[in-house]
């Protein structure tokens, strides 16, 4: 087993991406801390890990909050007794529109998309240095590597996120913790949708999916276990002399 007695926190875990990295880490031989604002669903989640055979714990809480984020990784490092593994996945589109910028919803997308992965890894990377070493994962998107129309905020967030990796990743091998960023392009989860205008018409929303899709040289958009597989490599010993890296699970979206 690949992450075998190793003990992993992965946030926005009750669905999409970060569900599958869970189980797929659970399945893989880690005791898990899975973490998300929505109870019902990380229960169910962490309920089929166990069910599994596997070892998982919920912390249900809302990452839009500061102390929240120091909090739950402080609580997962209790559960677990220790820390090897943080993927840092939890983030939002945010807003569309830069003309007459809303403040607080710009605030709100930096916030979840940048700010809770740098105080989630604060907070892991002084276990992680008393383990010995770590490997912290974040996720990023195409948008964080190349520019996205779409969301200008978001792009910057996600490009913020790049930069926070490749910035940890010096700082931090020192103490041999890897920190990388993960970039997947158009992923199937309930996220995938909310990328797209909500204003626009049922026929310019198909159009702007089409091209989307067009876009990608695989011709199809991403499973959520793909960019899980990913992860778990990332976070495995297999990837011990991988750190700094800005990794594109994308079809090949970002190969033109
Ligand atoms: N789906 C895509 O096409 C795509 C592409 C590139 C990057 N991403 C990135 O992947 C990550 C999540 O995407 P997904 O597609 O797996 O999403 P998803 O919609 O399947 O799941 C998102 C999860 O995040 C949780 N969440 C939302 N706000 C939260 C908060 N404030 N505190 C705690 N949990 C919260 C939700 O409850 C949900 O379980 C984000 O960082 C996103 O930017 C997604």
């Amino acid at each position: 087993m690949r992450l075998q007695n190793k003990r992993a926190v992965v946030t926005a875990a009750a669905s999409g991406m970060g569900q599958a990295g869970a189980e797929i880490f659970a399945r893989e031989g880690a005791a898990v801390v899975a973490i998300d604002v929505d109870g019902a669903r990380l229960r169910q989640v962490v309920d089929g890990i166990k069910a599994a055979g596997g070892k998982a714990h919920a912390i249900e809480i809302d990452l839009l909050d500061a102390d929240n984020c120091r909090q739950s990784l402080e609580e997962a490092v209790r559960l677990l007794g220790g820390l090897d593994v943080l993927w840092a996945h939890v983030g939002m589109p945010g807003l569309r529109e830069v003309e007459n910028l809303d403040v607080a919803a710009y605030a709100e997308a930096m916030d979840l998309n940048v700010r809770s992965g740098l105080l989630a890894a604060g907070a892991a990377i002084p276990h992680m240095r008393a383990a010995g070493g770590g490997s912290i994962m974040f996720t990023a998107s195409t948008a964080g590597l190349v520019g996205a129309s779409v969301s200008p905020v978001y792009s910057a967030a996600k490009f913020g996120v790049v930069g926070m990796a490749k910035s940890l990743a010096l700082r931090c091998a020192p103490d041999r913790i890897r920190v990388n960023a993960i970039c997947p392009g158009p992923i199937d989860t309930p996220m995938f949708p909310k990328f797209f205008d909500p204003k626009a018409s049922a026929e310019a929303a198909a159009k702007a999916q089409a091209a989307v899709l067009a876009a990608i040289p695989l011709g199809r958009i991403g499973q959520p276990q793909e960019v899980a597989n990913a992860a778990l490599w990332l976070a495995s010993d297999e990837a011990s002399f991988v750190t700094g890296v800005a990794l594109p699970v994308d079809g090949g979206f970002t190969a033109r």
